[in-house]
């Protein structure tokens, strides 16, 4: 079959099936997000629990219409600004969207992907596209066609290949309230982004209190990221001794960091060496970090090693994805 059968992936969404495609972000395991049958096979396929909401993608603004009940100044802008991109809005949610999309939230998580074969996947399927990441529920995203889980691919209707996704993190979740942004999930477009764009406060949601003291955004508060092989996450000043103190300990280490910091590592029988890339481009960090957790799996070690990110601009996003990774 040709891996890239848009017509055919195309006719499997309007047949209410699901189709894995590629994102400027990660891979997606998608379905017609106006279709309850189709989104409740989402679910089944990744095992993801049922209250978890799933983002709706969109490709032109009649869709963003027919999927949305409001929109204020603040989120006309963040649209102006960033979309197309990887940047996903909390809206009103429009009667159009069944409730199973938004777990029975009266709000709906709207994003348009910039990649070219997503935004072609939508517009001749002719209807936004729910779709969450495409790995089984808790494990590592895919950003990579060759990272999909065979599973995974034997449970859906057509997969997409298309190589590397340029981002390699998911998309940074917003919610505006109080014309304030609310950063639900640290992603590609930063905090300063948002900031120096939009000239409004923007907060980061788990720093800010809210009367009700309530998650704002479920996902949040799953497991997720877990390579099957243990990882653990060393600050940089004992990233060496720690992956020392293992090799005494007979472990075999995959070790994973920038450039800068695999370099103080001695090449020793035992040690699997897996690069974030250049030392500060935390970009490229953020990148490379899902496929180094995806190769940490193969390489079949005991353990993997990698160091603290300093937490500004989108070393939030890869800070949030280690910690998360290690549990
Ligand atoms: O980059 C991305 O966003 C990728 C690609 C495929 O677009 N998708 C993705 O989906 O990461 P997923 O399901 O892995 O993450 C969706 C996040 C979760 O944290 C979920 O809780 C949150 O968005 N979310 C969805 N609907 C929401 C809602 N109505 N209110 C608050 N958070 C919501
Ligand atoms: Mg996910």
């Amino acid at each position: 079959m040709d891996s890239l059968d848009l017509k055919g992936a195309s006719q499997c969404i309007k047949e209410d099936e699901l189709v894995i495609f590629p994102t400027e972000t990660v891979y997606g395991i998608g379905a017609n997000a106006l279709s309850a049958k189709a989104v409740s096979k989402i679910y089944e396929a990744k095992e993801r629990p049922k209250d978890n909401p799933v983002i709706v993608h969109i490709s032109d603004s009649d869709q963003l219409n027919k999927v949305i009940s409001d929109i204020s100044d603040i989120q006309e802008k963040l649209i102006k600004e960033f979309w197309p991109g990887p940047l996903t809005v909390i809206f009103e949610k429009s009667e159009n969207i069944p409730d199973i999309v938004t777990a029975g939230a009266n709000t709906v998580a709207v994003r348009m992907p910039s990649h070219g074969i997503a935004h072609e996947l939508i517009d001749i399927s002719g209807v936004p596209i729910a779709a969450p990441s495409a790995n089984i529920s808790g494990k590592v995203s895919p950003t990579h066609h060759e990272d999909i889980d065979e599973v995974l691919k034997d449970r859906v209707c057509q997969v997409l290949e298309a190589g590397r996704c340029d981002y390699g993190v998911e998309s940074t979740v917003v919610k505006v309230e109080d014309n304030k942004v609310f950063i639900l999930r640290p992603g590609a477009i930063t905090k300063g982004d948002i900031k120096t764009k939009l000239g409004v406060d923007v907060e980061y949601s788990e720093e800010y209190k809210n009367n009700e003291n309530k998650v704002m955004s479920p996902g949040v508060g799953f497991k997720h990221y877990s390579p099957d092989t243990k990882i653990v996450l060393v600050p940089v000043e004992t990233y060496k001794k720690a992956v020392e103190d293992l090799l005494a300990d007979d472990k075999s280490v995959g070790v994973i960091g920038t450039e800068l910091m695999l370099d103080k590592i001695e090449n020793k029988e035992g040690i699997e060496k897996i690069s974030l890339g250049i030392d500060g481009d935390f970009e490229m960090n953020a990148s490379k970090i899902f496929s180094a957790l995806n190769r940490l799996d193969k390489l079949e070690v005991d353990i993997g090693v990698v160091h603290t990110f300093e937490e500004r601009g989108i070393g939030r996003a890869i800070m949030d994805r280690l910690k998360r990774a290690v549990g």
